[in-house]
């Protein structure tokens, strides 16, 4: 025996379909670093975004409001009636407001594809990163049950759109003082600006826009604003990464901003 017969039974990349290599890989650099960070950051964001959503307190320092609580859909919304509130679930909902509306901005990074790829390699190992063969011992890809269900990803675009329109209204609040007036900014506000950017950079990055945009043209020489409009997505769609992480981080920030505001950590310091 040599060492690299196959292993038949044993399913996965030691089927005799597969090359007859005995290694498991042959990467000798230190490929599982991007999966681990990638996991580690990923969790810190759904550690630290899940003490926020059921918190119910904090989330309202005038005039912000915090990113994961809006729009506030609920009777118990603690946030100026100006803002983009509807009690549309009434006094009968008892539980934080955010739980109504997380779904959205949730289901449309869960089924994005840069967070499929990130969460497949750095939590499922499938495969953990190029050229390391995957350790489960059957493959079906998106094919069937339930990972087909991420073709939904096309109408949380749509939702995302929604939402990304509400904090953008957020933001254009942001420039009243605490009473309401209008024509003033704190660090706040531009805490709000860098984060609705980075919140419509990474929306509009999405491949299912690129889609929409572009898609099922047969020449763009006919449909001359759909091209330019389709270039645009394209160039930010090659950074969609970036953008993935960026904006994670920035909505992760403008909340926690809110939240040491609120909470009365200092006061918001106010340039006019
Ligand atoms: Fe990432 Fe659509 S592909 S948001």
């Amino acid at each position: 025996a040599t060492g690299t017969e196959p292993q038949q039974n044993s399913g996965g990349v030691r089927t005799t379909a597969r090359a007859a290599i005995a290694a498991p890989h042959l990467r000798t650099d230190r490929w599982w670093l991007a999966p681990a960070v990638t996991a580690a950051g990923l969790l810190a964001f759904v550690v630290y975004s899940t003490w926020r959503a059921f918190a119910n307190a904090d989330y309202y320092a005038a005039p912000y409001v915090s990113p994961f609580y809006s729009p506030c859909l609920a009777e118990n919304c603690k946030t100026m009636p100006s803002g983009p509130n509807a009690d549309l679930f009434g006094s009968w909902w008892a539980i934080s407001p955010a739980i109504i509306i997380l779904i959205f901005p949730l289901g449309f990074r869960l089924t994005c594809y840069y967070y499929r790829k990130a969460y497949y390699r750095s939590f499922w190992a499938s495969p953990p990163a190029c050229a390391v063969a995957e350790p489960h011992r059957t493959y079906s890809g998106e094919t069937r049950f339930p990972l087909i269900l991420q073709n939904v990803h096309r109408y949380f675009f749509y939702a995302a759109i929604l939402v990304a329109g509400v904090l953008t209204y957020d933001t254009v609040l942001s420039f009243r003082d605490p009473h309401e007036n209008w024509g003033h900014m704190g660090l706040g506000t531009v805490v709000f600006l860098v984060n609705i950017t980075l919140i419509w950079a990474y929306t509009i990055s999405c491949h299912s826009c690129r889609h929409i945009v572009g898609g099922k043209l047969k020449h763009f020489s006919r449909h001359p604003v759909r091209y330019k409009a389709w270039q645009f997505v394209g160039r930010l769609n090659a950074r969609h990464m970036q953008l993935a992480w960026a904006s994670l981080l920035s909505v992760a920030l403008a909340d926690f901003y809110v939240y040491l505001v609120a909470s009365g950590v200092f006061a918001d310091p106010r340039f006019f």
